[in-house]
């Protein structure tokens, strides 16, 4: 049976990890995968982290199962850190909470869901796109549709288009939506065009589906959730996917959520019924660790103050670099023009580079970034972001 099989590449994302990693160049810049890195090029465990970590092992008395909705504590800090701790949804008793392993678990668990709901949906995903959510929601089974979304001429967000290709979607279809920081492009939208998106989907009978993997990683924990919990207040039904990988630093813990919002408290039960059967049909249970670690630090005053403060360092960081970075750029004297970089959020922007461009920077300069010029803006470091503009205006030039 086994003889049949075809080989498949690698993600590319992840063979930039392996790329990276081997690579002996002394210069080496990794703008790769998204994860968080400091001055010095590190991921470091948050303190707030490390501190709740002590706390567990102290006091953990058992390691029995705990079922496939996963954390009951955990499933009530996450949904008040998303929603806002007096949303509607919550007092309404709206929502259907598992905790799952990471956000790409709970990204499947909705694809699940939503084919226990329906055979042949579809939703429709923006291009460009996590390149993740086509293989975990694809597939599932389900169909997906593209609108548009970022526009490469312009480096922001086609509205108009997105809005006019929405327009034609069918009742009952999906929209998933990036809740904030656009994997990849790191164009947002404002908060006037959330609200025309919110009309269209009401009008349309949509069903939002957003994955907010980045939150705090844009503008602030409530700032970028203002998108998310204004379409909570308006629709009856929607699905969230988060992820504490980003905001927490807990990547390879696996630790996220899915939230389905259904339109009343008895609608909800079924909900979750049908969630958790998904769940115990597929990984049984979601792992301890990483939620225990989320819940002490939610649940405790000086741990969260602490993880908040470390989550707005990450931020300014983030926003500094996109700076650093467009200054730099500039002072190489390089054609074209950079400043979009500083109106884009969370860890990534497009550099506006063609596949050979891309190419160059890796093999003549060591600066690893996705296929699409796609950088993690987090890699950008004091010691290297001149180095970086001088090889990007050096492989436009040429
Ligand atoms: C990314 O887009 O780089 C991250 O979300 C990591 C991943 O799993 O792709």
């Amino acid at each position: 049976m086994f003889n049949q099989l075809q080989g498949v590449p690698p993600d590319a994302l992840l063979k930039l990890i392996v790329e990276y990693s081997q690579d002996q160049n002394p210069s080496k810049v990794d703008l790769g995968v998204g994860v968080y890195k400091d001055e010095q090029g590190l991921t470091p465990v948050m303190q707030a982290v490390t501190a709740a970590e002590h706390i567990i092992l102290d006091n953990q008395l058992t390691k029995s199962y705990i079922g496939p909705a996963g954390s009951a504590l955990y499933c009530e800090r996450t949904a008040q850190l998303i929603f806002g701790e007096d949303h509607a949804v919550i007092k309404d008793h709206r929502l259907s909470i598992a905790q799952t392993p990471g956000g790409c678990a709970a990204l499947r668990m909705a694809a699940e869901f939503i084919n226990t709901c329906t055979k042949n949906a579809t939703v429709w995903v923006s291009t460009p796109t996590w390149v993740n959510h086509t293989p975990l929601l694809g597939d599932a089974g389900l169909t997906l549709k593209e609108y548009p979304y970022y526009d490469y001429q312009t480096k922001s967000v086609d509205f108009d288009a997105m809005l006019q290709t929405l327009a034609g979607a069918s009742a009952g279809d999906l929209v998933l939506l990036h809740g904030c920081c656009h994997n990849p492009s790191g164009a947002d939208l404002s908060n006037e065009q959330w609200q025309q998106l919110t009309n269209l989907i009401m009008d349309k009978h949509l069903i939002p589906f957003i994955d907010i993997a980045y939150q705090g990683l844009g503008d602030g924990l409530d700032e970028d959730a203002y998108g998310l919990r204004l379409m909570a207040n308006s629709v009856p039904e929607m699905i969230v996917a988060s992820s504490c990988s980003k905001n927490f630093g807990l990547y390879r813990e696996r630790t996220g959520t899915i939230l389905i919002i259904s339109s009343s408290a008895e609608r909800a039960n079924i909900s979750s019924s049908q969630l958790f059967s998904t769940i115990r049909g597929n990984y049984s249970m979601p792992p301890a660790h990483g939620a225990a670690i989320v819940e002490t630090i939610l649940d405790s005053t000086s741990l969260k103050k602490q993880w908040l403060s470390e989550l707005d360092i990450m931020r300014l960081r983030l926003s500094g670099n996109r700076a650093a970075l467009v200054n730099a750029i500039e002072a190489t004297g390089a054609q074209g023009d950079f400043s979009f970089i500083n109106s884009e959020k969370g860890m990534f922007s497009f550099l506006g580079m063609n596949p050979a461009q891309v190419k160059r920077l890796k093999d003549e300069y060591a600066i690893y970034m996705a296929g699409s010029s796609r950088i993690n803006i987090a890699g950008i470091a004091k010691h290297n972001v001149e180095y970086v503009a001088q090889a990007i205006a050096a492989v436009i030039k040429a």
